[in-house]
């Protein structure tokens, strides 16, 4: 398989942002696979992920921080790649928080987003996942949580298309696997299941979620998982504010 990553391997950026950090599994891609870096600076709003991810990286040149990404407490235009992996569907405001990360990029920097997404041709593994995600995240709506489910292609690019960035790069990857029914990663997902379970005791009219929760644990065991599909997608901050220019003509 081509490697999903390679257009990290060509990236020199000296300073990285990476919001929406979670525990830091990009920062691992990032720090690995990018040709060079001075500093990444991962930023998230939860105090146990921030937590782990400060444990995880006791290198001098990572840094986590905790802060919410809708204000980020971050200079205009510092970072030469900003990063978000993994977390559109955890975004209540994108709107507001893509404003604050385009902020803090410099003209010329690199955007990169990494989704994945829930239409296309994915296996049937692939759609294990699919229903898993979007069983947990009507239980979390369900609690008050924000989690959206996962989104279309469509969507993504039609939200990435109105950023205004130059050279957007548009790749589609998955990344295979030999038994979908492979016993550690199944475990794992059923101890989720049953972990949600619990979750869902405490709410009312919770019988539709538990007949789909139990659907979906004889999913996994009798098809399996694989991870869904996702987007990697790259685009440039104009040098020169476009809007601005329009306004002078
Ligand atoms: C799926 S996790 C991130 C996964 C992570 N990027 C990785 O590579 O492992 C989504 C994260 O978004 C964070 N998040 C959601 N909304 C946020 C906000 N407004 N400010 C800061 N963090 C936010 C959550 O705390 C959570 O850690």
């Amino acid at each position: 398989m081509r490697d999903p990553f390679r257009i990290l391997n060509t990236l020199e950026a000296a300073y990285v942002l990476d919001v929406a950090t979670g525990r830091g599994d990009f920062i691992k891609i990032l720090r690995d696979n990018l040709k060079s870096y001075i500093k990444i600076i991962g930023v998230d709003s939860s105090d146990k992920n921030v937590d782990r991810a400060q444990k995880l990286f006791p290198e001098n040149d990572i840094e986590i921080y905790q802060m919410n990404l809708e204000s980020l407490r971050l200079d205009d235009n510092t970072f030469d790649l900003v990063t978000i992996a993994d977390s559109l569907h955890h975004l209540e405001n994108m709107e507001a928080i893509f404003s604050e990360m385009l902020r803090v990029l410099k003209p010329g920097g690199s955007l990169l987003v990494m989704e994945m997404y829930s239409d296309g041709d994915q296996t049937d593994a692939q759609q294990t996942h699919i229903m898993l995600h979007n069983w947990l995240a009507a239980i979390d709506r369900k609690l008050g949580v924000y989690h959206h489910n996962i989104y279309m292609q469509d969507e993504i690019l039609s939200f990435m298309n109105k950023l205004g960035l130059d050279d957007l790069v548009v790749d589609a990857f998955y990344h295979p696997v030999d038994n979908p029914k492979d016993a550690k990663n199944c475990e794992t997902l059923k101890r989720t299941c049953q972990e949600s379970f619990k979750r869902l005791e405490s709410l009312e009219d919770n019988e539709e979620l538990i007949a789909e929760g139990d659907s979906l644990l004889d999913r996994i065991n009798n098809i399996g998982c694989a991870s869904a599909s996702k987007l990697l997608i790259k685009g440039i901050k104009p040098l020169s504010n476009k809007k601005e220019n329009l306004k002078e003509k």
